[in-house]
C-alpha cells in the first residue's frame, strides 16, 4: 500500500491543479470511489494485526478528512470561477443604442395603431390650437344624456346600447359612456368660455361585429366663442380631413343630418373610390362617413350655464379606430384587440415614429 502521507500529498497536488469541476470529480473517484486508491487501502486495513489496524486506520482516516474537505473548497473555487466566466460572456452594455432591425439587435417595442392615430390627431388639433381634455369611462345619466339635450324617453337613448351599472340607493343607475361627449359637458361646466378642446378616449356601446366593438374609441372636439359660425365649423373639419389621410385636394361633403345636442347638424363624409375592389381615400365616385359635427345646441350651452346670445360654437366627434382601418388599411376591428404580436408587428409602429405636422409625418 501507498504510504498514507504520500497518498494525501500527491491527492492534494492534484486537487489543488485541477482546472475544472470534471477534473475533480475524475481525482475523487480515483481516490475516493469504490475502487479508489484510499478505498482500497482501507478495505486492506482487515489483513492487520488489531494494534496495527488501530495506528493505520486512524491515519487514513485523518488523509480522508483532508481530501474530503481539500475537494469540497476546490469544488466551490472552481464553480464560482465558472459562474464569473460565464457572466462575462453574458455581459450587456445597457447605455448602448439598440440597433433596431439589424440582426441579433433587439426587437423594438411597437406602438399600436390606436395610440399611434390618437397622437396623430392630438398633432393636428394641437397645431389649431386645441388642447387635449379627458373624463371619466364611468358617467352619471346627466352628463352623458340629459346635458346634452337627451331626455329620458329620448329615442337616441336607445340607439347608443348604453351599458347601465346596477342601480345606487337612490334608484339612480351610472353608464359607461357611450360617448366622449360628456366631457364636453364637464368642460363647460368647469372652465369660462373661449374654449378649444379635443377628448380623446374610450367609449362603450352593446354592439360586437366586424366594424364594432363594445369598447372603441372615440375623439371629441368643442369649440365655444363670441363669434364662431359654421364656416369655422367646415374650415376645420376640411382641413383635419386633408392633413390626417395626407392628401391635399381631398374632397369633403357635409351633409344635413340630426343630433340632439347640436343645431343644425352635419355629418362629414371623405371622397374615395372603390374601383377593383380596392379601397381608395381622394376623389372618386364614392364617399365615405367619418365624422358627426354640427353648432352647439343653445339648449346644451344653457345647460352648462353659458348664454346662447353671448357665446356659440361647434362641437364634432369620430370614431377611431374607424379612420385609423381606413388610414391604414386593416381590415378587421376585431383584430385591433386581440394582443397578437405578429399584428403588432405588422401594423404597429416604430416608437420614435413621433407624429408631428412639421415633420410631414400625417
Ligand atoms: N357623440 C356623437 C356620437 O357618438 C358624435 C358627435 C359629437 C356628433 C359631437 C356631433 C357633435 O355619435
Amino acid at each position: 500500500m501507498e504510504n498514507p502521507d504520500q497518498l494525501r500529498a500527491d491527492t492534494l497536488r492534484d486537487i489543488g491543479a485541477a482546472a475544472s469541476p470534471e477534473a475533480l470529480e475524475s481525482i475523487r473517484i480515483a481516490v475516493l470511489g469504490r475502487r479508489g486508491s484510499l478505498s482500497l487501502a482501507m478495505r486492506g486495513l482487515g489483513e492487520l494485526s488489531p494494534d496495527e489496524r488501530r495506528t493505520a486506520g486512524a491515519a487514513l482516516n485523518t488523509v480522508k478528512d483532508d481530501i474530503t474537505a481539500a475537494l469540497a473548497e476546490a469544488g466551490e473555487r472552481l464553480g464560482r470561477a465558472a459562474r464569473d466566466a460565464r457572466l462575462a460572456t453574458e455581459r450587456a452594455d445597457v447605455t448602448l443604442p439598440v440597433s433596431i432591425g439589424a440582426p441579433g439587435g433587439a426587437e423594438p417595442g411597437r406602438i399600436h395603431p390606436i395610440s399611434q392615430t390618437i397622437d396623430e390627431i392630438i398633432a393636428i388639433f394641437g397645431e389649431m390650437g386645441f388642447t387635449v381634455a379627458e373624463g371619466p369611462h364611468i358617467e352619471d345619466d346627466f352628463h352623458n344624456f340629459t346635458a346634452l339635450n337627451i331626455p329620458p324617453e329620448h329615442p337616441a337613448r336607445q340607439e347608443h346600447d348604453t351599458f347601465y351599472l346596477p342601480p345606487r340607493d337612490d334608484g339612480s343607475r351610472m353608464v359607461l359612456r357611450t360617448h366622449t361627449s360628456p366631457v364636453q359637458i364637464r368642460t363647460m361646466l368647469a372652465q369660462k368660455p373661449p374654449l378649444r378642446i379635443i377628448v380623446p378616449g374610450r367609449t362603450f356601446r352593446a354592439d360586437h361585429d366586424a366594424t364594432h366593438s363594445p369598447m372603441f374609441h372615440q375623439v371629441e372636439g368643442l369649440v365655444i366663442d363670441r363669434t364662431t359660425h359654421m364656416g369655422h365649423l367646415k374650415g376645420c373639419l376640411i382641413e383635419f380631413c386633408r392633413a390626417f389621410f395626407d392628401v391635399d385636394d381631398l374632397p369633403v361633403r357635409f351633409r344635413p343630418s340630426y343630433f340632439p345636442f347640436t343645431e343644425p347638424s352635419a355629418e362629414v363624409d371623405i371622397g374615395c373610390s372603390r374601383s377593383g375592389g380596392e379601397l381608395k381615400i381622394g376623389a372618386g365616385a364614392d364617399w365615405l362617413e367619418i365624422l358627426g359635427s354640427g353648432m352647439v345646441h343653445p339648449q346644451v350651452l344653457r345647460n352648462c350655464g353659458i348664454d346662447p346670445a353671448e357665446y356659440q360654437g361647434f362641437a364634432f366627434g369620430m370614431g377611431i379606430e374607424r379612420v385609423a382601418m381606413l388610414k391604414y388599411g386593416i381590415p378587421d376591428l376585431r383584430t385591433m384587440y386581440d394582443s397578437d404580436l405578429r399584428w403588432l408587428r405588422h401594423y404597429g409602429f416604430v416608437p420614435l415614429d413621433i407624429p408631428s405636422p412639421v415633420r410631414g409625418a400625417l
